[in-house]
């Protein structure tokens, strides 16, 4: 994909709920801001393009990537990142979602949120005056998948017709993925275990997109299926907090999913491993996979900073060319 520069003030002020709300052009003009911003970061960390700005990131449930990405990475564009937890701001409870949003707009450039509830970051949005992103609900984990897509980007060099496969469970960066992937042209090939699969309304969905774009997509109950003539696979936990009560039943569903030194037989010469993190090793994926050669899942994790950056720069936007000659050419594209 051409990474020059896109005009991107027509991002200003929307929300980063889901990648369905976006298109094809829009999420590829974040990509090659992604990729311009990671340049301007290997020459010099500190891009103050949002000075004395502030994010609040609101947690209802426990990160690491993603609060140090977005935390790090405000803080790298010039700004301060606040880290709110239940149990010290008054969501949940005491104080509603619109009076939180209402009242978090008046001190905020954007807001981030990870929630247990689509409806809760949903409705956050709604009452929102500045962006509201989402940094991962029940069912969508939209700046994964596109931290992913740059990730796969930056590999392969291209995004169109490469072929992508996801083997496990159908949680948030499955869902997302096989939407954000297939919207930009990739082959997408899910493996999900019978009885974990994917919605089907997503299904259908992945697979109209991949219509579009001209990639494909299939959702199998065969891992090895999923994973023939693939660029790169992908997969994640196969059991969540909340779910200790179907781990075995998980487990044993899930057990030919596992990749393993067995199971990376089967693919593709110079396949890449990919994994959002956290790891379960042992479960979905073995040490030999996870820390061998082919894994790229630490560079993986580094982009969710670079792509959330883009993400935040373009969604607050700026009022005024950076006097920073280095800044000055990312600055034209926002204020373009
Ligand atoms: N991949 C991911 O979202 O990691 P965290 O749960 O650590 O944020």
């Amino acid at each position: 994909m051409d990474t020059t520069l896109p005009a991107l003030r027509k991002l200003r002020g929307r929300h980063f709920l889901t990648d369905l709300d976006y298109s094809r052009e829009e999420l590829e003009d974040l990509l090659r801001l992604a990729a311009n911003l990671k340049a301007l970061w290997k020459k010099r960390p500190l891009t103050p393009f949002l000075p004395g700005q502030h994010l609040a990131m609101i947690f209802e449930a426990a990160s690491t990537r993603t609060r140090v990405s977005f935390e790090n990475g405000f803080a790298e564009l010039g700004g301060n990142a606040l880290y709110l937890r239940p149990g010290e701001i008054h969501l949940p409870g005491r104080e509603s979602i619109a009076d939180t949003a209402r009242t978090l707009s008046q001190y905020n450039s954007a807001i981030e949120i990870r929630s247990k509830k689509n409806e809760t970051v949903d409705e956050l949005a709604q009452w929102s005056t500045v962006p509201v992103i989402n940094g991962m609900d029940h069912d969508r984990h939209p700046c994964q998948s596109m931290s992913d897509a740059f990730t796969i980007l930056e590999h392969a060099g291209t995004l169109a017709g490469v072929t992508f496969a996801y083997v496990g469970d159908a949680a948030h960066p499955c869902n997302s993925l096989s939407t954000t992937l297939t919207k930009l042209g990739l082959n997408v090939r899910v493996g999900n275990a019978a009885g974990y699969e994917m919605a089907p309304e997503l299904a259908t969905l992945a697979a109209g997109f991949a219509a579009e774009s001209g990639g494909s997509f299939l959702l199998t109950n065969d891992p090895l299926e999923a994973i023939a003539g693939a660029d790169f696979i992908y997969t994640d936990c196969w059991w969540w907090t909340g779910q200790e009560d179907e781990y075995k039943d998980r487990i044993a569903a899930f057990k030919p999913f596992q990749v393993n030194r067995d199971f990376w037989g089967h693919t593709k010469p110079g396949a890449r491993f990919m994994h959002c993190l956290p790891a379960m090793r042992g479960e979905e994926v073995t040490d030999d996979v996870a820390d061998g050669e082919a894994s790229i899942i630490f560079p993986q994790a580094q982009n969710r900073m670079h792509f959330q950056k883009a993400l935040m720069l373009a969604l607050i936007g700026v009022d005024e060319l950076p006097a920073d000659p280095d800044l000055q050419p990312i600055g034209k594209a926002l204020l373009s």
